[in-house]
């Protein structure tokens, strides 16, 4: 069978209990969740040490939204919180990653097809493979260009924002190759009524002043775990974060702009909508704000013991 060809294939994928090689990891084409999307699944990423282990970043806190995701769409996972963490543990072991990105997926299986059917079996997979910096190691050093989506987010009882939920993300796809086809690396979408919501696979935070501010949870956003490292570590570092609304013109006159997200970390956006932010590069509260999240997710050379350690899980 072709690979996909940014994926290398990796020794196992965890299928519903069981590592299985990875050629094997294939669905029916009547999967339920093929067809209409309602499935959920995280990203998890996870770091080589400086002592040359390997730790999952927020493993907990991913497999409780990956629960919450599933409680939204009425799924009853087939296995508890703690055999999905330690499942992904024995994945990453079984393919000898010490760092990696991880993709647990929750699915309806085939079965019947009717958009009312509750029959099908909820399926559990875990599939772990190289993925290096997403907007680009240019994009981190460097800052990226962003443009307003045409697309916007959906109406709070459209979307259900805070779910991971498979089938919405095509309204993320559709933004991301929107941008992408007219030149930027990352798409940033509206909400209905206009404010700034987030990008297609991260949070938004603006600078302006030396504070910072991020749309609310109230707002049509994803409940970013990266967001809520990046608040934390801010307020640690004595920075104030505000939670509050605003329009795409406030990001216009911002002093920096980044993204945070597993996927993206922590990128800087040096334009948006052919506008330079602040200087047109990495902002220095940006800067700091990176080092202290690469920090907290790799750990530094000659520092014993991590800020955070109930983050990690040692693989
Ligand atoms: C739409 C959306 N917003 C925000 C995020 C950032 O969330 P996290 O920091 O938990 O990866 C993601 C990525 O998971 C996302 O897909």
């Amino acid at each position: 069978m072709a690979q996909p060809s940014t994926l290398k294939a990796v020794d196992k994928v965890w299928v519903d209990g069981h590592l299985v090689p990875f050629a094997e990891a294939q669905v029916h084409v009547l999967t339920h969740t093929l067809h209409y999307g309602v499935g959920a699944f995280e990203g998890v990423r996870a770091y080589k040490r400086p002592d040359g282990s390997g730790a999952i970043f927020r493993l907990d806190d991913h497999i409780n939204r990956l629960f919450q995701s599933c409680q939204i769409c009425m799924m009853d996972v087939p296995f508890t919180r703690e055999q999905l963490m330690q499942a992904c543990v024995d994945t990453m072991r079984a393919n000898k990653m010490v760092e990696a990105y991880l993709r647990p997926l929750v699915f309806l299986g085939a079965g019947e097809l009717g958009l009312g059917s509750t029959g099908n079996p909820v399926r559990v997979v875990i599939a772990v493979y190289e993925w290096g910096a997403y907007l680009g190691e240019e994009g981190l050093r460097r800052g990226i260009r962003a443009k307003v989506s045409s697309f916007t987010r959906g109406a709070l009882n459209s979307t259900m924002s805070k779910g991971k939920i498979c089938g919405q993300y095509v309204n993320s796809v559709l933004a991301k190759r929107e941008v992408l086809k007219a030149g930027y690396s990352e798409a940033i979408l509206l909400d209905s009524i206009g404010q700034v919501a987030e990008a297609s696979g991260e949070n938004i935070f603006l600078v302006r002043k030396g504070k910072l501010k991020t749309p609310p949870l109230s707002s049509a956003i994803l409940e970013g775990i990266t967001r809520e490292t990046v608040i934390t570590l801010a307020r640690e570092m004595g920075f104030t974060v505000e939670e509050s609304t605003f329009a795409r013109d406030e990001l216009y006159l911002a002093d920096e702009v980044f993204f945070t997200g597993t996927a993206a970390e922590l990128t800087p956006v040096r334009e948006i909508d052919d506008r330079k932010i602040g200087a047109g590069e990495c902002g220095p509260i940006t800067r700091k704000l990176q080092d202290a999240y690469f920090e907290a997710v790799k750990g530094r050379a000659g520092t014993e013991k991590p800020a955070h350690p109930e983050w990690l899980t040692f693989v």
